[in-house]
């Protein structure tokens, strides 16, 4: 994405709030730490404060311990559902083993996703979400099965992969390309313009990102006749290249305007810290690792992490950063509307030290050829 310190002014703010509800000093620390790059997290210790603030800003969904002062996770709930503020605020119920036999009984099912403590990252990512985003993955139902497959699979494999970056676990890449194969059969089939729409309002921005970009590095490829494992390189590498997001704050990831040089500091370490967790991983393909190193590279030498410029640039990273800026500039955000492709490639042609210009004209053949631009 584009994360330059001249990135998009405007003047709306991100409006991501995920409020936890726990007398469990450890645990809200927790999943304040496991949610920090997907939400704004308000952490409240007494239900009743959270009472009070739900009623001046509604949160995107709730995370409620069985146990929270002063009666209990139950009570809070009853008083959500049954208040003016909180009736379909979505929930994750953390419960303990010791109350999982009164879950089942639970009187408030309604918006209501249960998960047993402790909640890893992937099961509290998927759960939040899949509440927050219900009426956009409900939609996906709707699209052609290839296109609606890449989506689910897709989404799935990247909430999988915030449980390992947790456990310093490596990616199993095998999954990784079981999830990409209907990627490339969508693209291969010219049938992919579905999902590139049907996951733009998805609540999930790290996921759509790195999936629109995953798409049109395929599309990219494929119609430079980029085929089978280098072609599943230039997806899964789509796919991963920003996965080291996950661990930078939404603050960071989600300003609008212009970076302070720290906050820039910090948003520049996502590169690394995709490569550390991907190097976990020995049977990953080089390819993925240097489309995830240099994709922030420019060819002018004044990219990051690096500097590196001209040869020393690798082709397929050349690719990807073409995708990343395009994707980054055409994906709607919390707080701006999305440029239109022409728009986009016309910021892209004007910084001609930035990006291979023989490849972004090829590029925009590409999408010239899809009436995408
Ligand atoms: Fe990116
Ligand atoms: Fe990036």
């Amino acid at each position: 994405m584009v994360e330059t310190s001249s990135a998009i002014i405007t003047d709306r703010l991100p409006e991501k709030r995920l409020y936890v509800v726990s007398g469990n000093k450890k645990q809200s620390e927790d999943i304040k730490r496991l949610m920090m790059s997907f939400y704004n997290i308000d952490v409240f210790i007494d239900y009743s404060d959270a009472l009070k603030q739900i009623e001046v800003n509604r949160p995107a969904a709730v995370v409620v311990d069985d146990f929270v002062p002063p009666l209990g996770g139950e009570a809070f709930v009853g008083f959500l559902r049954n208040g003016d503020y909180g009736k379909k605020v979505p929930i994750v119920y953390a419960y303990s083993e010791s109350t999982a036999g009164s879950v089942e009984k639970f009187p408030y099912q309604d918006s209501v996703i249960f998960l047993r403590k402790p909640c890893n990252a992937g099961e509290l990512a998927s759960s939040i979400s899949s509440q927050v985003s219900s009426r956009i993955e409900g939609e996906w139902e709707e699209i052609e099965p290839v296109q609606k497959s890449a989506l689910k699979k897709t989404l799935q494999t990247f909430n999988t992969i915030a449980t390992l970056i947790e456990e310093g676990s490596p990616v199993p890449y095998e999954n990784i390309k079981s999830s990409c194969i209907p990627l490339i059969e969508a693209v291969k089939s010219g049938n992919f313009k579905d999902l590139l729409g049907a996951v733009k309002h998805h609540d999930n921005y790290s996921y759509v990102h790195s999936l629109r970009v995953a798409t049109l590095l395929t599309l990219f490829g494929f119609n430079l006749g980029i085929k089978g494992d280098d072609l599943m390189t230039l997806s899964t590498g789509g796919l991963l290249h920003d996965v080291g997001k996950m661990q930078i704050p939404l603050l960071v990831l989600n300003k609008p305007g212009k970076l302070t040089v720290e906050e820039f500091t910090i948003m520049k370490g996502h590169v690394n810290a995709t490569i550390d967790f991907l190097e976990k991983t020995s049977d990953l393909p080089k390819g993925v690792l240097l489309i995830a190193a240099q994709h922030h590279e420019k060819t002018d030498g004044s990219g990051y992490p690096h500097g590196l410029k001209g040869a020393g640039l690798n082709e397929l990273a050349r690719m990807a950063a073409i995708t990343d800026v395009f994707g980054a500039l055409t994906d709607r955000r919390v707080y701006k509307e999305p440029k239109t492709p022409e728009a986009a490639m016309k910021i892209m042609q004007s910084s001609p030290g930035h990006l291979d210009q023989h490849l972004l004209s090829l590029f925009q053949n590409i999408l010239l050829g899809f009436a995408m631009v």
